[in-house]
């Protein structure tokens, strides 16, 4: 669509060996970073791949067939996953996400859904366990996900129309296997249904109003639509500030169409602001981190596909956890190590972004989204 695409280097290679204590006893159960923010939220990527190629996230003219992603030596194996999983709920960590690139398209992806359901903070309790999916395989893998143990999920949808939705994804992808991945979620108990739509000036935001009043009428409350502002990920995708729309004009658009009105945050450290219709119908969201940041609270952290660990997701640079995973040191110490690196963080990179003192880190080419995820 006539936009500047940056070529990409492989940044995938900038990681650091994290620091490991000589003795560690066991990990104390909370962690918090020099902003006070505690650990709460692990992301975790289980396939750089993906099988669309949205402009924003994997633009066609980089992620070609000459790409080279990660080789399967690389991936960090369930086991490794499950036990890197565990000791970070032993730091803290109460919600585990599933991530891509697109997460279905890991094989056996049933099987580490199961090996994570089985994990138990220690106070006894499972965890909140979740995957952000492009729904393109949904249909098939709603029920199997489920029935593996997992509890929610997000399908990320750009658009409602046919057209623009193919272009969007640029694989040529009809939105109606999308929809009927939501509807297999729901039938498989996965309710209520997150649906991310990345809105873009010019792109789809004359899909805002349409895809609200589907989502309104065929699944009320649901279904929970939540609006994201497009943002300056990665490197790849010549992100400009005048093709984001502001979340306050998407909420006045919705609000003139159907009537909204604000609804309390439900946890803390949450992304979305919460609205919604008046009439009852439902809940939509609004993900502000261009004009709103959020980072005040931000409780996040992210595993790459080959273990390392961002802090942020304007990362530069990761740790190399898979080096301690392979490297034969025990579980506290891993433990230890993982706690070293959060309580140095002081990541808060949408906060800073437009101040004249900048990002630190920012001279160096960030860490792109399909690679950690969302
Ligand atoms: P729930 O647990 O289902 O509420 O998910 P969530 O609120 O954590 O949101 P989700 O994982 O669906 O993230 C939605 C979108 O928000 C992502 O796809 C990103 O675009 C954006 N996002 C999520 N986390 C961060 C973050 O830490 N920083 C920034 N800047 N954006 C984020
Ligand atoms: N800005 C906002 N959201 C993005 N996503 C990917 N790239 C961007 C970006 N540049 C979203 C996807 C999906 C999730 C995995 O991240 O749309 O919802
Ligand atoms: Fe794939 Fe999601 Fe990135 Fe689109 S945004 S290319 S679906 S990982
Ligand atoms: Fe968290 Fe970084 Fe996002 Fe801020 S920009 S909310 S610190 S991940």
């Amino acid at each position: 669509m006539g936009e500047t695409v940056i070529p990409l280097t492989d940044l995938r290679a900038a990681a650091s060996l994290p620091p490991v204590p000589e003795h560690a006893g066991p990990p104390a159960g909370r962690v918090v970073d020099r902003l006070g923010r505690p650990l709460v939220d692990l992301r975790i990527s289980v396939t750089d791949r993906c099988n669309f190629r949205c402009s924003y996230c994997m633009p066609k003219e980089v992620f070609d067939r000459d790409y080279r992603f990660l080789p399967q030596p690389d991936l960090l194996t369930f086991e490794e996953i499950t036990r890197v999983a565990r000791l970070f709920v032993a730091q803290g960590v109460r919600k585990l996400r599933l991530t891509g690139g697109e997460p279905t398209l890991r094989k056996g992806l049933e099987t580490l859904v199961s090996m994570l359901a089985a994990l138990r903070t220690p106070g006894g309790h499972p965890l909140d366990l979740t995957l952000t999916t492009n729904g393109s395989l949904l249909e098939r893998k709603a029920a199997p996900l489920a029935a593996a143990g997992l509890r929610r999920i997000t399908v990320s949808l750009d658009a409602l129309d046919d057209a623009v939705f193919r272009r969007m994804n640029d694989v040529d992808f009809p939105v109606a296997d999308v929809l009927r991945g939501i509807d297999a979620a729901l039938a498989a108990g996965l309710a209520p249904v997150k649906v991310n739509m990345v809105v873009k000036r010019g792109t789809n935001d004359h899909e805002i109003v349409p895809m609200a009043r589907h989502m309104r009428e065929r699944y009320g409350p649901r279904v929970v639509l939540r609006f994201i502002e497009y943002m300056d990920v990665g490197a790849t995708n010549g992100w400009r500030m005048d093709q984001v729309l502001p979340s306050a004009e998407v909420r006045a658009r919705l609000d003139a169409a159907f009537g909204l009105e604000p609804l309390p945050a439900a946890a803390e450290g949450e992304t979305a602001e919460r609205w919604r219709y008046r009439d009852g119908a439902g809940e939509v969201g609004f993900i502000s981190s261009v004009t709103q940041a959020f980072c005040g609270d931000c409780n996040r952290a992210r595993l790459s596909t080959e273990g390392k660990l961002f802090l942020c997701l304007f990362a530069s640079r990761g740790h190399d956890l898979r080096a301690l995973l392979r490297g034969g040191y025990d579980d506290d110490r891993i433990a230890a190590a993982i706690g070293l690196l959060w309580s140095g963080r002081d990541d808060r990179y949408s906060e800073l972004r437009g101040r004249a003192e900048a990002a630190p880190g920012s001279g160096e080419r960030r860490v792109e989204m399909h690679y950690i995820g969302g």
